[in-house]
C-alpha cells in the first residue's frame, strides 16, 4: 500500500462521475465544468439550511457599513508580526468596523475585546480571533521544517492538535497555519516554516496539519480554523529574497506549487491566505485566476480568503494598483474576502460600491463566508465560549503536551554523519559542551513561536544534559563563539579550548540564531555566521572526537564540518523540550529516525538544488568520456552534500529483493512493489522506506524521479520486514502537454530505499493513457 495518498478515478466521458471529491460534469463536452464536492456537509457537517436561514436573517439587518466591517481584520497591540500597528483597534471594534482581530490571546483579553463587539455594536456580531499558531502555541514543538523531517504524519497531526487545544483555550479561533509553500531555495528564510522541497511529502503534511488543527468538528473547543498559506508560489521568491517576484510556467505551478493547497481544500481548510508575491506579473492578492478561478470556482473552496499583512496596500508599490482605492477594487473583485491590517476595505469599499466598481453581491459573498465560519465555531450561540480561564489553566503547558513536544523533537532530528559510531555517547565520557546554541533559551523555540515563552521555559542542551546526569558526568561548558553576522571577537576561544582539553569528547551546538530564519530573514550565504567556523577549526587541532549538534531553520553549507567532525546531528530548533530531546538522542534513549525534507547543497551557488530535477539534454556523467560539454559546474560537483530523504540511524538497515507483482499496469488496476528491509545493526530503530518513480518519456519532460509513497517502520535488532507499495495510474499523473492531468502510457522506473538516492530498481509499463482531469480552458 502507498500509505498516504488520496485516490483519483479516471474520467469517463459522457457520465457524471463522483471521484473522491471530484465531480466531472460532462453536460457539454466542449466546455468541461469542474465542481468540487462540497466539504461543508462532508467535513464540516453543516446543516446548511439552518445556517443559511440564520445568516440570511442576520445579513438582512446589516447595513453596508456593517458588512464592510466584517471584512476588516486588525492586529491588537500585543504582538508585532508586520510593519504597522493599530492604535485605535478597540475604538474601531466599538464602531462596528472590525470583524476579526489577530495577535490577541488569553481568555481574559479575548473576552474583553469580544465584549466590545458583542455589547457595544448595534448587532453584537462576535469577533473572530486569529493568531500565528504555527508549531505550538505555548508548548512549542520543533519548527515546521523539523516536524517535517520526522516523516511521521501521526505525530505531526497530534502536534497541530495540541497547538489548537492550547490556542483555543486562550480564546483563539483561527490559526494562520499551515504554511504549505514548497521551498527550494534555502536562502529564503521561510523555508523553516514549511515542509520542504517535495510535493508529495508537503501535500501529506498539509493534510495532517489541517486535520490536526481542525479535527472533525470546527465547533469543538479543542480545534481552531486552519488557514492554508501563502497562496500561491511564495516559496519561489527570486534569488531567495523574501517578498520578491515569482515567475513560473503554469505547469510548474500546477504540478509543484498548487497540490498542497488543493489538498488543504480537500481536507476542509476553513481559510486561505494570499501571498505577498506577484506571480507572472499579477500580485497574488489581486489575482482573479488564483482566487476566484482556481480556488473558489474550480476547487469549490467554501471558506474565506484573507490577505497577508497589508498585502492589498502593497499592490500599489507592486505597480499593479494606482492607489489604495484601486487596490481595494482589484482585491475584492479578485476574490479576497478579508483585509488583514490594511484598512483598505474599510476606507474604500463604500465608495467603490457607490461608484459601481464593486457589486454588493461581491461584498455579500465575502461577508457570508466569514459569518459562516463564526457560526460553525458556535460564536453566535456563545461568543465567549473559547475565552475560559479554567480551561486555559488546565490546558496550557500540560504535562502530556510537554511529553509530546519532547517526543516529536526526538523524531525530527536527522543524523547526518556518524563516523565509527561515535554516537550514541557513553556515560563514562566527560563532555566539552561548546557553542552559542548550547545554552541559549531564546534560540530553542525558533521563529514563529506564537505565545511560546522564549526566556524561561525552553530547555537548553546544557540544561538537558544536567537534568539527565546531575554531577555524574563532567560537562565542561563554554560558549566560545558568537553566531552574530558581524562578530569577529575570538576572546572566548581560549575558554572553549580549555574546556575541550579537559574532556573526552567535544559537543558543539552551533548553527544560526533563531531569528535568522522565518519571515524577512533571507541570506546570501548558508555558512555558519560569526566566529563559529573559526572556533570549530581551532578545536579540530586538539584531535579529539567531535560532535556537531546543528541548529538551523534551513539547509546550511557545512562541507567543512562534514569532512572534519565525527558526527553531525541536525536538530533544527527543537522546541520547549529541545534540550531534553537532544540529550535523549545523544545518549541513545532514542535512535534517530528523521530524514531530510530538503536537499543540503555543498555550495550556495548550486541553489536551487532539489532531488526531483529534470535531466537536461547533456546530463553530467562523472564516469563518462566527454566531460566538457556537459551540464555541470567547473569548480563544484553537481551532487548535494546530503540528498533529500537522507538520514542515518544508530543501526544499519539493508534493502533487498525489490519485486513487482506485474510488469504491466492497466488503468483501474495496480502494481504492487515490495522490498525486504532488514535491521542488521545493533539497535532497534525506525526507518522511512521511500518509493520513487521515474516516468521515462513524456509529452513534456519528467523529473529524474519523484517521491510517490513512504512508510515509517520499526524494526527490532535483526528483524526483517517486507514493505509493500501499491502503484496505480493516479500516482503517475502530471499536467501533460495540453495541461490535462493525465498519466501517459510507457515505461516507468521504480526505486525504493532509505533516501532519494535509493538504488533498488524495478520497471513496469503503463498500458494506456489515462486522463483524470481536463485542462481548465483558462489555464
Ligand atoms: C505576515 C506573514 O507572512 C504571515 O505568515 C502571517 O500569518 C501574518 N504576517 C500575520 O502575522
Amino acid at each position: 500500500m502507498i500509505k498516504y495518498k488520496r485516490s483519483l478515478i479516471a474520467l469517463s466521458v459522457g457520465a457524471a462521475l463522483t471521484v473522491s471529491g471530484w465531480k466531472y460534469l460532462d453536460s457539454d463536452s466542449s466546455k468541461p465544468e469542474f465542481k468540487k464536492e462540497s466539504v461543508s456537509e462532508k467535513i464540516w457537517k453543516d446543516d446548511k439550511a439552518v445556517m443559511a436561514k440564520f445568516i440570511d436573517e442576520l445579513m438582512a439587518k446589516m447595513t453596508l457599513e456593517e458588512k464592510i466591517g466584517q471584512l476588516n481584520l486588525l492586529t491588537s497591540g500585543w504582538d508585532k508580526t508586520g510593519p504597522t500597528m493599530s492604535d485605535d483597534y478597540q475604538e474601531q471594534i466599538k464602531e462596528g468596523k472590525v470583524g476579526a482581530i489577530f495577535n490577541a490571546f488569553t481568555a481574559d483579553y479575548t473576552r474583553d475585546l469580544q465584549k466590545l463587539a458583542v455589547e457595544e455594536t448595534r448587532l453584537g456580531i462576535p469577533l473572530l480571533f486569529g493568531y500565528d499558531v504555527i508549531h505550538g502555541h505555548r508548548t512549542i514543538f520543533p519548527i515546521s521544517l523539523g516536524e517535517a523531517a520526522s516523516w511521521d504524519l501521526d505525530a505531526i497531526q497530534d502536534a497541530s492538535r495540541i497547538a489548537a487545544t492550547e490556542a483555543a483555550a486562550e480564546g483563539i479561533h483561527w490559526t494562520f497555519a499551515p504554511m504549505v509553500d514548497i521551498a527550494r531555495d534555502p536562502r529564503w528564510g521561510r523555508v523553516s516554516e514549511g515542509s520542504g522541497e517535495d510535493v508529495f511529502l508537503s501535500t501529506e503534511i498539509a493534510r495532517a496539519r489541517v486535520n490536526g488543527f481542525q479535527g472533525d468538528d470546527l465547533g469543538a473547543l479543542d480545534t481552531v480554523l486552519a488557514c492554508a498559506k501563502h497562496y500561491a508560489a511564495y516559496g519561489q521568491a527570486q534569488a531567495g529574497r523574501d517578498y520578491h517576484t515569482t515567475n513560473m510556467s503554469t505547469r510548474e505551478l500546477w504540478d509543484t506549487y498548487l497540490p498542497p493547497f488543493e489538498a488543504a481544500v480537500e481536507e476542509g481548510a476553513a481559510s486561505f491566505m494570499t501571498s505577498f508575491n506577484e506571480l507572472n506579473g499579477v500580485p497574488a492578492t489581486g489575482s482573479k485566476y488564483l482566487l476566484d478561478d482556481i480556488l473558489k470556482q474550480r476547487w469549490g473552496f467554501e471558506g474565506f480568503v484573507v490577505t497577508d499583512y497589508t498585502a492589498i496596500n502593497e499592490m500599489v508599490p507592486h505597480g499593479f494598483a494606482a492607489d489604495l482605492k484601486h487596490a481595494g477594487e482589484l482585491a475584492i473583485n479578485a476574490g479576497v474576502d478579508m483585509d488583514m491590517q490594511g484598512s483598505v476595505y474599510s476606507d474604500n469599499l463604500l465608495e467603490l460600491v457607490e461608484e459601481e466598481k464593486v457589486r454588493i453581491s461581491q461584498i455579500d459573498n465575502a461577508v457570508r463566508r466569514i459569518l459562516e465560519m463564526k457560526y460553525r465555531l458556535g460564536l453566535f450561540e456563545d461568543p465567549y465560549r473559547y475565552s475560559d480561564t479554567d480551561r486555559q489553566e488546565r490546558e496550557i503547558y500540560k504535562h502530556a503536551h510537554m511529553e509530546a513536544a519532547r517526543d516529536v523533537a526526538r523524531k525530527s532530528f536527522v543524523l547526518l554523519k556518524n563516523q565509527n559510531s561515535i554516537l550514541p555517547l557513553s556515560e563514562g565520557q566527560s563532555v566539552a559542551l561548546i557553542g552559542p546554541l548550547a545554552d541559549s533559551k531564546q534560540d530553542m523555540i525558533g521563529s514563529w513561536s506564537a505565545a511560546g515563552d522564549r526566556w524561561e521555559k525552553p530547555v537548553t542542551l546544557l540544561e538537558g544534559l544536567k537534568a539527565r546526569f546531575g554531577d555524574s558526568v563532567d560537562i565542561n561548558y563554554a560558549k566560545g563563539a558568537s553566531y552574530e553576522f558581524d562578530a569577529t571577537d575570538t576572546a572566548g576561544f581560549a575558554e572553549a579550548i580549555e574546556a575541550a582539553k579537559k574532556s573526552d569528547v567535544i559537543v558543539m551546538a552551533m548553527g544560526e540564531k533563531w531569528n535568522m530564519t522565518g519571515e524577512a530573514a533571507s541570506r546570501v550565504d548558508l555558512n555558519f555566521p560569526g566566529t563559529q567556523s573559526a572556533l570549530m577549526k581551532e578545536l579540530k587541532k586538539l584531535g579529539k572526537p567531535m560532535v556537531l549538534v546543528l541548529m538551523s531553520g534551513r539547509p546550511m553549507t557545512i562541507t567543512w564540518a562534514d569532512e572534519n567532525v565525527d558526527a553531525i546531528l541536525h536538530t533544527w530548533y527543537a522546541g520547549t523540550q529541545g534540550g531534553h530531546a537532544i540529550a535523549d538522542v545523544l545518549y541513545g534513549d532514542y535512535n534517530p529516525s528523521g530524514k531530510l525534507p530538503v536537499t543540503f547543497p555543498r555550495h550556495v551557488g548550486q541553489v536551487p538544488i532539489y532531488y526531483n530535477m529534470k535531466n537536461t539534454g547533456r546530463p553530467f556523467d562523472p564516469n563518462g568520456e566527454e566531460q566538457k560539454y556537459r551540464s555541470r559546474y567547473l569548480n563544484e560537483s553537481n551532487a548535494p552534500l546530503y540528498p533529500f530523504g537522507y538520514g542515518l540511524s544508530y543501526t544499519e538497515f539493508s534493502y533487498s529483493d525489490l519485486a513487482l507483482n506485474s510488469q504491466i499496469l492497466n488503468p483501474g488496476s495496480s502494481v504492487t512493489a515490495s522490498i525486504n528491509v532488514t535491521n542488521n545493526g545493533e539497535h532497534a530503530g525506525e526507518e522511512v522506506v521511500q518509493l520513487y518513480i521515474q516516468d521515462k518519456v513524456g509529452s513534456v519532460t519528467r523529473p529524474v524521479r519523484e517521491l510517490k509513497g513512504f512508510q515509517k517502520i520499526h524494526l527490532e535488532q535483526g528483524e526483517r520486514k517486507t514493505v509493500e507499495f501499491t502503484i496505480s495510474a493516479e500516482d503517475l499523473a502530471f499536467h501533460d502537454i495540453d495541461m490535462n492531468l493525465a498519466a501517459e502510457a510507457g515505461e516507468f522506473n521504480v526505486f525504493i530505499g532509505g533516501s532519494s538516492e535509493a538504488n533498488n530498481t524495478g520497471t513496469f509499463q503503463l498500458s494506456e493513457n489515462v486522463q483524470f482531469r481536463r485542462a481548465n480552458p483558462n489555464d
